[in-house]
Protein backbone atom coordinates (compact mmCIF):
# COMPACT_ATOMS: atom_id res chain seq x y z
CA UNK A 1 0.00 0.00 0.00
CA UNK A 2 1.15 3.36 -0.95
CA UNK A 3 2.15 6.22 1.95
CA UNK A 4 -0.87 7.34 3.76
CA UNK A 5 0.84 10.85 3.49
CA UNK A 6 1.47 10.92 -0.24
CA UNK A 7 -2.10 9.80 -0.74
CA UNK A 8 -3.68 12.45 0.67
CA UNK A 9 -4.61 15.24 -1.59
CA UNK A 10 -3.48 18.84 -1.21
CA UNK A 11 -4.98 21.37 0.57
CA UNK A 12 -5.28 24.75 -1.35
CA UNK A 13 -8.75 26.22 0.21
CA UNK A 14 -9.64 27.73 2.82
CA UNK A 15 -13.77 28.83 3.90
CA UNK A 16 -14.06 30.79 7.02
CA UNK A 17 -17.45 31.58 8.60
CA UNK A 18 -17.37 34.28 11.24
CA UNK A 19 -20.03 35.09 13.63
CA UNK A 20 -19.15 37.61 16.85
CA UNK A 21 -17.55 40.13 17.32
CA UNK A 22 -14.84 41.95 16.24
CA UNK A 23 -12.26 40.16 18.27
CA UNK A 24 -13.18 37.10 16.12
CA UNK A 25 -13.50 39.10 13.10
CA UNK A 26 -9.42 39.97 14.01
CA UNK A 27 -9.03 35.89 14.84
CA UNK A 28 -10.82 34.74 11.38
CA UNK A 29 -7.89 37.21 9.96
CA UNK A 30 -5.34 36.05 11.07
CA UNK A 31 -6.12 32.14 10.81
CA UNK A 32 -6.28 32.94 6.67
CA UNK A 33 -2.87 34.71 7.46
CA UNK A 34 -1.91 31.32 9.46
CA UNK A 35 -3.06 28.99 7.07
CA UNK A 36 -1.98 30.80 3.88
CA UNK A 37 1.61 30.65 5.34
CA UNK A 38 2.04 27.14 6.20
CA UNK A 39 -0.05 25.67 3.75
CA UNK A 40 -0.49 28.45 0.68
CA UNK A 41 -4.48 28.18 1.30
CA UNK A 42 -6.34 30.45 -0.53
CA UNK A 43 -9.85 32.09 0.74
CA UNK A 44 -12.99 31.11 -1.13
CA UNK A 45 -16.21 32.51 -0.94
CA UNK A 46 -18.28 29.21 -0.39
CA UNK A 47 -18.03 26.14 1.85
CA UNK A 48 -18.28 24.03 -1.58
CA UNK A 49 -15.05 25.35 -3.05
CA UNK A 50 -12.95 24.94 0.08
CA UNK A 51 -10.87 21.89 1.03
CA UNK A 52 -10.59 23.19 5.08
CA UNK A 53 -13.90 25.05 6.28
CA UNK A 54 -13.51 26.66 9.57
CA UNK A 55 -16.39 28.28 11.34
CA UNK A 56 -15.28 30.98 14.24
CA UNK A 57 -18.51 30.75 16.13
CA UNK A 58 -20.10 33.46 19.17
CA UNK A 59 -21.85 32.17 21.90
CA UNK A 60 -22.57 35.50 23.87
CA UNK A 61 -26.38 35.27 22.94
CA UNK A 62 -28.79 32.58 22.94
CA UNK A 63 -29.25 29.45 20.25
CA UNK A 64 -25.91 30.03 19.36
CA UNK A 65 -24.98 26.06 19.33
CA UNK A 66 -28.00 25.40 17.63
CA UNK A 67 -26.97 28.24 14.79
CA UNK A 68 -23.62 26.17 14.79
CA UNK A 69 -25.10 22.62 14.66
CA UNK A 70 -27.48 23.88 11.69
CA UNK A 71 -24.70 25.49 9.89
CA UNK A 72 -22.88 21.99 10.33
CA UNK A 73 -25.12 19.64 9.21
CA UNK A 74 -24.84 21.90 5.46
CA UNK A 75 -21.62 21.31 5.60
CA UNK A 76 -22.01 17.57 6.51
CA UNK A 77 -23.60 16.98 3.17
CA UNK A 78 -20.23 18.77 0.91
CA UNK A 79 -18.19 15.92 3.32
CA UNK A 80 -19.95 13.45 2.37
CA UNK A 81 -19.02 14.09 -1.30
CA UNK A 82 -15.49 14.92 -0.60
CA UNK A 83 -14.23 13.30 2.54
CA UNK A 84 -11.12 14.37 2.59
CA UNK A 85 -12.06 17.78 3.48
CA UNK A 86 -11.54 19.11 6.76
CA UNK A 87 -13.90 20.71 9.21
CA UNK A 88 -12.82 22.29 11.93
CA UNK A 89 -15.37 24.60 14.68
CA UNK A 90 -13.06 27.62 16.69
CA UNK A 91 -14.10 30.71 18.92
CA UNK A 92 -16.49 30.83 21.64
CA UNK A 93 -18.86 28.18 21.41
CA UNK A 94 -15.52 25.70 20.35
CA UNK A 95 -14.29 26.85 23.78
CA UNK A 96 -17.32 26.57 26.04
CA UNK A 97 -18.97 22.71 24.30
CA UNK A 98 -15.36 21.21 23.32
CA UNK A 99 -15.92 17.50 23.17
CA UNK A 100 -19.60 17.62 23.20
CA UNK A 101 -19.73 18.93 19.82
CA UNK A 102 -17.44 16.17 17.90
CA UNK A 103 -19.85 13.95 20.15
CA UNK A 104 -23.29 15.25 18.16
CA UNK A 105 -21.43 15.71 14.92
CA UNK A 106 -18.71 12.93 14.40
CA UNK A 107 -17.74 14.63 10.57
CA UNK A 108 -15.97 17.77 13.03
CA UNK A 109 -12.29 17.08 12.71
CA UNK A 110 -11.44 19.92 15.29
CA UNK A 111 -12.81 21.87 17.53
CA UNK A 112 -10.59 24.83 18.86
CA UNK A 113 -10.80 27.71 21.39
CA UNK A 114 -9.81 31.80 20.51
CA UNK A 115 -6.35 31.19 22.66
CA UNK A 116 -5.06 27.57 20.34
CA UNK A 117 -6.18 28.70 16.64
CA UNK A 118 -1.86 29.62 16.32
CA UNK A 119 -1.56 26.02 16.26
CA UNK A 120 -3.77 25.27 13.33
CA UNK A 121 -1.08 24.07 10.80
CA UNK A 122 -0.32 21.95 13.29
CA UNK A 123 -3.22 20.17 14.16
CA UNK A 124 -4.38 20.06 10.72
CA UNK A 125 -1.07 17.98 10.00
CA UNK A 126 -1.97 15.78 12.56
CA UNK A 127 -5.22 15.42 11.44
CA UNK A 128 -4.23 14.51 8.17
CA UNK A 129 -1.86 12.00 8.82
CA UNK A 130 -3.05 10.20 12.15
CA UNK A 131 -6.75 10.24 10.76
CA UNK A 132 -7.72 11.48 14.35
CA UNK A 133 -10.19 14.72 15.66
CA UNK A 134 -9.10 16.85 18.22
CA UNK A 135 -10.04 19.19 20.47
CA UNK A 136 -7.77 21.55 21.85
CA UNK A 137 -9.91 23.88 24.09
CA UNK A 138 -7.10 24.64 26.86
CA UNK A 139 -6.44 28.09 27.82
CA UNK A 140 -2.31 28.03 27.67
CA UNK A 141 -0.25 31.28 29.42
CA UNK A 142 1.57 31.90 26.24
CA UNK A 143 0.54 34.30 23.89
CA UNK A 144 -0.54 33.05 20.76
CA UNK A 145 0.16 36.22 19.28
CA UNK A 146 4.00 35.32 19.31
CA UNK A 147 3.20 32.60 16.89
CA UNK A 148 1.19 34.39 13.99
CA UNK A 149 2.94 35.59 10.67
CA UNK A 150 3.61 38.85 10.05
CA UNK A 151 0.08 40.91 9.80
CA UNK A 152 -1.12 42.09 6.07
CA UNK A 153 -2.79 45.10 6.19
CA UNK A 154 -5.94 44.84 3.51
CA UNK A 155 -7.29 48.15 2.52
CA UNK A 156 -7.24 50.84 4.52
CA UNK A 157 -8.34 50.17 7.69
CA UNK A 158 -7.32 47.67 9.70
CA UNK A 159 -7.94 46.30 13.56
CA UNK A 160 -5.20 45.47 16.18
CA UNK A 161 -6.31 43.01 19.04
CA UNK A 162 -4.80 44.71 21.96
CA UNK A 163 -5.82 42.38 24.79
CA UNK A 164 -7.67 39.13 25.31
CA UNK A 165 -10.20 37.93 27.66
CA UNK A 166 -12.73 39.64 30.27
CA UNK A 167 -12.41 39.97 34.03
CA UNK A 168 -15.75 41.37 34.55
CA UNK A 169 -17.48 39.08 34.98
CA UNK A 170 -20.95 40.65 34.03
CA UNK A 171 -23.55 37.88 35.55
CA UNK A 172 -25.27 37.62 32.11
CA UNK A 173 -22.14 37.09 29.95
CA UNK A 174 -20.03 34.06 28.76
CA UNK A 175 -17.01 35.72 27.46
CA UNK A 176 -15.18 35.65 30.43
CA UNK A 177 -15.32 31.99 30.51
CA UNK A 178 -14.88 31.02 26.54
CA UNK A 179 -12.39 34.11 26.34
CA UNK A 180 -10.58 33.81 29.90
CA UNK A 181 -9.24 36.30 32.22
CA UNK A 182 -8.20 39.53 30.79
CA UNK A 183 -4.42 39.71 28.93
CA UNK A 184 -2.53 42.49 27.74
CA UNK A 185 0.02 42.06 24.99
CA UNK A 186 3.53 44.38 25.39
CA UNK A 187 3.29 47.55 23.91
CA UNK A 188 6.10 46.85 21.61
CA UNK A 189 4.29 44.23 20.33
CA UNK A 190 0.99 46.48 19.19
CA UNK A 191 3.68 49.24 17.81
CA UNK A 192 4.82 46.97 15.79
CA UNK A 193 2.15 44.98 14.22
CA UNK A 194 0.53 48.86 14.05
CA UNK A 195 3.77 49.47 11.83
CA UNK A 196 3.29 46.46 9.99
CA UNK A 197 -0.11 47.72 9.07
CA UNK A 198 1.02 51.29 7.90
CA UNK A 199 3.35 49.40 5.60
CA UNK A 200 1.14 47.91 4.21
CA UNK A 201 -0.94 51.15 3.18
CA UNK A 202 -3.41 51.15 6.48
CA UNK A 203 -4.09 54.40 7.24
CA UNK A 204 -6.67 54.32 10.15
CA UNK A 205 -6.09 51.02 13.06
CA UNK A 206 -8.83 50.12 15.34
CA UNK A 207 -7.59 48.65 18.80
CA UNK A 208 -9.69 45.98 19.92
CA UNK A 209 -10.76 44.29 22.94
CA UNK A 210 -13.71 43.29 25.41
CA UNK A 211 -12.63 46.08 27.49
CA UNK A 212 -9.60 48.09 25.95
CA UNK A 213 -9.48 50.53 28.75
CA UNK A 214 -8.55 47.67 31.20
CA UNK A 215 -5.52 47.35 29.05
CA UNK A 216 -2.36 47.05 31.05
CA UNK A 217 0.50 46.02 29.27
CA UNK A 218 4.13 46.06 29.63
CA UNK A 219 5.74 49.06 28.38
CA UNK A 220 9.09 49.93 26.78
CA UNK A 221 10.48 50.95 30.07
CA UNK A 222 9.57 47.83 31.56
CA UNK A 223 6.87 49.65 33.43
CA UNK A 224 2.72 48.97 33.17
CA UNK A 225 1.51 51.14 30.77
CA UNK A 226 -2.88 51.87 30.79
CA UNK A 227 -4.61 52.48 27.80
CA UNK A 228 -4.65 55.79 27.58
CA UNK A 229 -0.71 56.01 27.64
CA UNK A 230 -0.96 53.44 24.68
CA UNK A 231 -3.43 55.59 22.64
CA UNK A 232 -0.30 58.27 22.93
CA UNK A 233 2.05 55.88 22.05
CA UNK A 234 -0.03 54.77 18.83
CA UNK A 235 -1.00 58.04 17.52
CA UNK A 236 2.64 59.07 17.07
CA UNK A 237 3.16 56.13 14.62
CA UNK A 238 4.43 57.73 11.33
CA UNK A 239 1.25 57.70 8.31
CA UNK A 240 -1.62 57.15 10.99
CA UNK A 241 -4.53 59.40 10.44
CA UNK A 242 -7.17 57.81 11.90
CA UNK A 243 -7.24 55.87 15.35
CA UNK A 244 -10.75 53.97 16.94
CA UNK A 245 -10.66 51.75 20.00
CA UNK A 246 -13.49 49.11 20.87
CA UNK A 247 -15.07 47.96 23.54
CA UNK A 248 -14.83 50.20 26.68
CA UNK A 249 -16.14 49.54 29.93
CA UNK A 250 -17.78 52.06 32.20
CA UNK A 251 -15.96 51.11 35.11
CA UNK A 252 -12.38 52.23 33.50
CA UNK A 253 -13.51 55.28 31.72
CA UNK A 254 -10.63 57.63 33.37
CA UNK A 255 -10.48 61.00 33.03
CA UNK A 256 -7.19 60.79 31.48
CA UNK A 257 -8.87 58.63 28.72
CA UNK A 258 -11.88 61.37 27.97
CA UNK A 259 -9.07 63.88 27.82
CA UNK A 260 -7.45 61.92 25.23
CA UNK A 261 -9.99 62.49 22.48
CA UNK A 262 -9.19 66.52 22.99
CA UNK A 263 -6.00 66.26 22.78
CA UNK A 264 -5.22 63.51 20.46
CA UNK A 265 -5.92 64.96 16.54
CA UNK A 266 -5.91 61.10 15.36
CA UNK A 267 -8.21 59.89 17.90
CA UNK A 268 -11.53 60.17 15.69
CA UNK A 269 -15.18 61.40 17.58
CA UNK A 270 -16.79 57.92 18.52
CA UNK A 271 -16.82 55.68 21.47
CA UNK A 272 -18.98 52.59 22.06
CA UNK A 273 -19.26 52.57 26.01
CA UNK A 274 -22.08 49.82 26.40
CA UNK A 275 -24.43 50.53 29.35
CA UNK A 276 -26.89 47.77 29.20
CA UNK A 277 -29.72 49.15 31.68
CA UNK A 278 -29.81 52.60 33.19
CA UNK A 279 -31.43 50.88 36.56
CA UNK A 280 -29.45 51.31 39.49
CA UNK A 281 -30.95 47.87 40.57
CA UNK A 282 -30.13 46.13 37.08
CA UNK A 283 -26.55 47.40 36.80
CA UNK A 284 -26.15 46.05 40.08
CA UNK A 285 -27.63 43.07 39.80
CA UNK A 286 -25.87 42.79 36.51
CA UNK A 287 -22.46 43.36 38.42
CA UNK A 288 -21.61 46.16 35.91
CA UNK A 289 -19.39 47.63 38.53
CA UNK A 290 -21.04 51.34 38.47
CA UNK A 291 -24.43 53.30 38.59
CA UNK A 292 -26.59 55.31 36.64
CA UNK A 293 -25.26 58.98 37.53
CA UNK A 294 -21.80 57.75 37.19
CA UNK A 295 -22.20 56.35 33.98
CA UNK A 296 -24.20 60.26 33.10
CA UNK A 297 -21.40 61.93 34.84
CA UNK A 298 -18.72 60.09 32.45
CA UNK A 299 -20.68 61.08 28.76
CA UNK A 300 -21.23 64.63 30.43
CA UNK A 301 -16.92 65.03 31.03
CA UNK A 302 -16.67 63.70 27.66
CA UNK A 303 -18.14 65.69 25.67
CA UNK A 304 -17.08 68.73 27.51
CA UNK A 305 -13.84 67.34 25.74
CA UNK A 306 -15.05 66.16 22.71
CA UNK A 307 -18.48 68.17 22.58
CA UNK A 308 -19.31 66.30 18.83
CA UNK A 309 -18.19 62.68 19.94
CA UNK A 310 -21.07 59.89 18.41
CA UNK A 311 -22.14 57.62 21.11
CA UNK A 312 -23.57 54.10 21.12
CA UNK A 313 -23.93 51.72 23.76
CA UNK A 314 -25.64 48.05 24.17
CA UNK A 315 -28.67 47.38 26.13
CA UNK A 316 -29.76 44.39 27.24
CA UNK A 317 -34.08 44.37 28.35
CA UNK A 318 -35.99 42.05 30.14
CA UNK A 319 -33.21 40.48 32.67
CA UNK A 320 -34.46 38.93 35.82
CA UNK A 321 -36.45 40.81 37.81
CA UNK A 322 -36.41 44.24 35.78
CA UNK A 323 -39.71 46.18 36.17
CA UNK A 324 -41.65 48.45 34.44
CA UNK A 325 -39.88 51.21 36.21
CA UNK A 326 -36.24 49.65 35.94
CA UNK A 327 -37.06 49.90 32.48
CA UNK A 328 -38.46 53.33 32.29
CA UNK A 329 -34.96 54.54 33.84
CA UNK A 330 -33.17 52.84 30.84
CA UNK A 331 -35.26 54.60 28.41
CA UNK A 332 -35.09 57.71 30.30
CA UNK A 333 -31.22 56.92 30.45
CA UNK A 334 -30.99 56.81 26.39
CA UNK A 335 -33.16 60.43 26.26
CA UNK A 336 -30.63 61.87 28.53
CA UNK A 337 -27.53 60.87 26.66
CA UNK A 338 -28.76 61.00 22.98
CA UNK A 339 -27.20 58.10 21.57
CA UNK A 340 -25.67 58.35 17.54
CA UNK A 341 -26.61 54.22 17.56
CA UNK A 342 -27.29 51.67 19.72
CA UNK A 343 -27.37 47.46 19.95
CA UNK A 344 -30.49 46.45 21.69
CA UNK A 345 -30.71 42.76 23.20
CA UNK A 346 -33.32 40.56 24.61
CA UNK A 347 -31.73 38.71 27.88
CA UNK A 348 -31.13 35.27 26.99
CA UNK A 349 -29.86 33.15 29.78
CA UNK A 350 -26.17 31.56 29.02
CA UNK A 351 -25.52 27.98 30.33
CA UNK A 352 -22.29 28.37 32.97
CA UNK A 353 -23.26 32.71 33.96
CA UNK A 354 -24.52 33.20 37.36
CA UNK A 355 -27.74 35.12 35.83
CA UNK A 356 -28.61 31.43 34.45
CA UNK A 357 -29.20 30.45 37.53
CA UNK A 358 -31.91 33.23 38.61
CA UNK A 359 -35.33 32.94 36.95
CA UNK A 360 -36.02 34.47 33.68
CA UNK A 361 -39.29 35.94 34.74
CA UNK A 362 -40.03 38.59 32.64
CA UNK A 363 -42.30 36.78 29.85
CA UNK A 364 -40.84 37.06 26.54
CA UNK A 365 -44.11 39.20 25.33
CA UNK A 366 -42.81 41.70 27.66
CA UNK A 367 -39.65 41.93 26.42
CA UNK A 368 -40.29 41.79 23.14
CA UNK A 369 -42.61 44.77 23.71
CA UNK A 370 -39.49 46.87 25.84
CA UNK A 371 -37.08 45.74 23.24
CA UNK A 372 -39.43 47.63 20.32
CA UNK A 373 -40.14 50.72 22.58
CA UNK A 374 -36.32 50.76 23.27
CA UNK A 375 -35.42 50.42 19.28
CA UNK A 376 -38.04 52.86 17.98
CA UNK A 377 -36.39 55.28 20.31
CA UNK A 378 -33.24 54.72 18.95
CA UNK A 379 -34.12 54.40 15.54
CA UNK A 380 -35.77 58.05 16.49
CA UNK A 381 -32.15 59.16 17.87
CA UNK A 382 -30.32 57.58 14.99
CA UNK A 383 -32.50 59.48 12.64
CA UNK A 384 -32.05 62.82 14.35
CA UNK A 385 -28.28 62.74 14.66
CA UNK A 386 -27.96 61.77 11.01
CA UNK A 387 -30.63 64.77 10.29
CA UNK A 388 -27.93 66.96 11.72
CA UNK A 389 -25.65 65.62 9.42
CA UNK A 390 -27.33 67.41 6.41
CA UNK A 391 -25.32 70.64 4.99
CA UNK A 392 -22.38 70.06 7.11
CA UNK A 393 -18.84 69.94 5.30
CA UNK A 394 -17.37 66.61 6.98
CA UNK A 395 -13.91 65.19 6.47
CA UNK A 396 -14.39 61.47 4.92
CA UNK A 397 -11.65 59.14 4.77
CA UNK A 398 -12.01 57.30 1.31
CA UNK A 399 -12.15 53.88 1.97
CA UNK A 400 -13.31 51.78 -1.45
CA UNK A 401 -15.61 51.97 -4.28
CA UNK A 402 -19.14 52.21 -3.87
CA UNK A 403 -21.74 49.76 -5.32
CA UNK A 404 -22.97 51.97 -7.90
CA UNK A 405 -20.40 52.84 -10.60
CA UNK A 406 -18.65 55.92 -9.72
CA UNK A 407 -19.45 55.91 -6.40
CA UNK A 408 -16.80 55.78 -3.52
CA UNK A 409 -17.27 54.71 -0.21
CA UNK A 410 -16.09 56.48 2.88
CA UNK A 411 -16.30 56.93 6.70
CA UNK A 412 -16.88 60.12 8.54
CA UNK A 413 -14.81 60.28 11.78
CA UNK A 414 -17.88 59.73 13.90
CA UNK A 415 -17.69 56.81 11.91
CA UNK A 416 -20.99 57.41 9.47
CA UNK A 417 -21.19 55.69 6.18
CA UNK A 418 -20.62 58.47 2.98
CA UNK A 419 -21.13 57.89 -0.58
CA UNK A 420 -19.83 59.91 -3.04
CA UNK A 421 -19.06 60.27 -6.59
CA UNK A 422 -15.01 59.83 -6.56
CA UNK A 423 -12.48 58.29 -7.87
CA UNK A 424 -10.25 55.13 -6.62
CA UNK A 425 -7.23 57.47 -6.74
CA UNK A 426 -8.61 59.22 -3.44
CA UNK A 427 -8.93 55.80 -1.77
CA UNK A 428 -6.63 56.20 1.24
CA UNK A 429 -7.36 60.05 1.40
CA UNK A 430 -9.27 61.86 4.11
CA UNK A 431 -11.13 64.48 2.37
CA UNK A 432 -13.98 67.37 2.87
CA UNK A 433 -17.58 65.92 1.34
CA UNK A 434 -20.77 68.46 1.88
CA UNK A 435 -23.50 66.00 3.21
CA UNK A 436 -26.38 66.47 0.58
CA UNK A 437 -29.05 63.43 1.83
CA UNK A 438 -29.54 60.80 4.70
CA UNK A 439 -30.60 57.53 4.06
CA UNK A 440 -31.55 54.92 7.08
CA UNK A 441 -28.20 54.18 7.78
CA UNK A 442 -26.04 55.99 5.71
CA UNK A 443 -25.30 59.58 4.00
CA UNK A 444 -24.59 60.88 0.33
CA UNK A 445 -22.06 63.81 -0.25
CA UNK A 446 -20.25 65.78 -2.65
CA UNK A 447 -16.72 66.23 -2.65
CA UNK A 448 -15.57 69.63 -2.11
CA UNK A 449 -12.37 69.93 -4.45
CA UNK A 450 -9.95 72.48 -3.79
CA UNK A 451 -11.50 76.10 -5.36
CA UNK A 452 -14.82 75.11 -4.88
N1 LIG B 1 -17.34 43.64 26.43
C1 LIG B 1 -18.43 44.32 25.95
C2 LIG B 1 -19.49 43.51 25.21
C3 LIG B 1 -19.49 42.06 25.16
S1 LIG B 1 -20.82 41.13 24.54
C4 LIG B 1 -19.04 45.05 27.10
O1 LIG B 1 -18.75 44.82 28.23
O2 LIG B 1 -19.85 45.87 26.88
C5 LIG B 1 -21.78 42.23 23.57
C6 LIG B 1 -23.12 42.52 24.12
O3 LIG B 1 -23.95 41.38 24.10
C7 LIG B 1 -23.15 42.99 25.55
O4 LIG B 1 -22.79 44.31 25.71
C8 LIG B 1 -24.59 42.71 25.93
O5 LIG B 1 -25.40 43.81 25.65
C9 LIG B 1 -24.99 41.55 25.03
N2 LIG B 1 -25.14 40.32 25.80
C10 LIG B 1 -24.19 39.61 26.44
N3 LIG B 1 -24.72 38.55 27.09
C11 LIG B 1 -26.06 38.59 26.87
C12 LIG B 1 -27.15 37.77 27.27
N4 LIG B 1 -26.98 36.72 28.06
N5 LIG B 1 -28.39 38.11 26.83
C13 LIG B 1 -28.58 39.18 26.04
N6 LIG B 1 -27.58 39.99 25.63
C14 LIG B 1 -26.33 39.70 26.03
FE1 LIG C 1 -19.16 40.38 29.16
FE2 LIG C 1 -19.24 42.19 31.05
FE3 LIG C 1 -16.90 41.28 30.20
FE4 LIG C 1 -18.37 42.83 28.62
S1 LIG C 1 -17.46 43.41 30.57
S2 LIG C 1 -17.33 40.96 28.04
S3 LIG C 1 -20.44 42.20 29.13
S4 LIG C 1 -18.43 40.12 31.30
FE1 LIG D 1 -19.10 36.25 20.90
FE2 LIG D 1 -16.91 35.32 21.91
FE3 LIG D 1 -16.95 37.74 20.84
S1 LIG D 1 -18.92 34.99 22.73
S2 LIG D 1 -19.01 38.40 21.27
S3 LIG D 1 -17.24 35.84 19.79
S4 LIG D 1 -15.83 37.12 22.62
Amino acid sequence: MKDKTKSLQSLDTLFIRTYGCQMNEYDSGRMADIMKQAYGLRLVALPEDADVILMNTCSVREKAEEKVYSELGRYRKLKLKRPDMIIGVGGCVGQQEGERIQKRAPYVDLVFGPQTYHRLPEMVKQIRRERVHLTQVEMPEIEKFDHLPKHQGQGVAGCVTIMEGCDKFCTFCVVPYTRGPELSRPVADILSECRQLLADGVVEISLLGQNVNGYRGVGPDDEEWDFTMLLYAVAKLDGLKRLRFTTSHPMEMTSELCQAFAEIPQLMPYLHLPVQSGSDAMLKAMHRGHDRDTYLRQIEELREYCPDIALSSDFIVGYPGESDADFEDTLDLARRVGYDSAYCFKYSPRPGTPAAHAEDNVPEAVKDERLQRLLTLMREQSREAMQRQLGRTVEVLVEKAGRNEGDMEGRTADYRIVHFRGSARQIGQVMPVRIVETYGQSLRGELILAGD
